[in-house]
């Protein structure tokens, strides 16, 4: 099976470049090789090398930035999984991609499902469900992965960003009031290459994935605010000796950020659980295997 894996280098491209070296040839890009900017960058990849499978890691995910730079964000977020799922449905291969517990609106009490009414409050958000509707639209064999609080070892994500300030800060104030689930990137990968696994098993991929074709939550179980998670990197580093600032708890009120965010924004893993029978383990657990 020839894989082509679209943004390599992200936090969960590059995880995927490893689980799923088992499952066939990958060919991985990044911007240089594709620039999802340039739709006839994406249509000639694809075409020159046939994959039999596409994986689009790749997104615009700078949520403040994407406030002032609207246009860029749709082209990568909405545009460019257009073309790809254009090009996926000519050739009748499957198109696997990512989206994001952004698109709710946060007025919830329980775990956001997939058949909850969508209503982005950023840029960011719209775009990538822009993103999910093109695809779905396009009628190509598709499983689009909603996620949320990605981090991992590399990247820009909240474990680097508080590992860094927990030791050059004295004092540092973290949101306690937007509520979510952080998911470690190495998880995301595993479990797509969990499922097409079960594709491969079944001899025919596309098949397998036009039936179970859809959206599907994909987060780590249990829930908690950025504070708390926060707390719990502290924790880790204190039991590595590390001394650590003082972790203050603030509203979200107290940290405007140009882009807003859903205060909750859980996601209901059970459709995953389900269908495919996998199911995360609470994210306290995953954070401390990738710390
Ligand atoms: N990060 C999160 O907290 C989060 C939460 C929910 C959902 N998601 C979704 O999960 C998926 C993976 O996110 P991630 O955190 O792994 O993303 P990431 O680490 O920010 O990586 C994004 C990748 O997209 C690439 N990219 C950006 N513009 C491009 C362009 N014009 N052409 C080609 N490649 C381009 C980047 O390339 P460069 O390395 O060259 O910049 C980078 O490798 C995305 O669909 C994202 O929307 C992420």
């Amino acid at each position: 099976m020839k894989i082509l894996l679209v943004g390599k280098n992200g936090q969960v491209g590059f995880e995927l470049q490893r689980s799923l070296a088992c499952l066939g040839n990958i060919t991985a890009t990044d911007r240089n090789t594709l620039d999802l900017t340039d739709d006839d960058s994406i249509r000639s990849v694809i075409q020159a090398l046939k994959p039999n499978l596409i994986v689009n890691a790749a997104a615009y995910t700078a949520v403040d930035k994407a406030e002032t730079e609207q246009d860029l964000a749709m082209q990568i977020n909405a545009n460019a999984p257009k073309v790809i799922a254009e090009q996926a449905k000519q050739l009748d291969i499957p198109f696997i991609h990512y989206s994001t517990d952004y698109v709710f609106n946060g007025q919830n009490d329980k775990p956001w499902t997939e058949q909850d009414q969508t209503d982005p409050i950023s840029v960011y958000g719209h775009t990538k469900l822009l993103g999910e509707q093109a695809i779905i639209d396009s009628g190509v064999a598709h499983l689009i992965f909603r996620t949320s609080w990605v981090y991992g070892n590399r990247g820009n994500n909240f474990l680097l960003t508080m590992k860094r300030l927990a030791t050059e800060r004295d004092e540092l104030s973290v949101v306690n009031d937007q509520i979510g689930a952080p998911t470690w990137s190495r998880h995301i990968a595993d479990v797509t290459a969990n499922i097409i696994a079960q594709a491969k098993a079944t001899k025919d991929v596309t098949q397998f994935i036009q039936q179970h074709a859809g959206i599907y939550n994909l987060s780590g179980a249990g829930e908690t605010s950025w504070h708390s998670f926060a707390k719990a990197i502290f924790e880790l580093l204190e039991q590595q000796g590390e001394q650590v600032a003082k972790l203050n708890a603030i509203p979200t009120s107290a940290y405007p950020t140009p882009a807003q965010r859903p205060l909750y924004s859980c996601l209901d893993n059970q459709k995953l659980h389900q269908t495919f029978d996998i199911k995360l383990p609470d994210w306290q657990i995953s954070l401390d295997l990738a710390f």
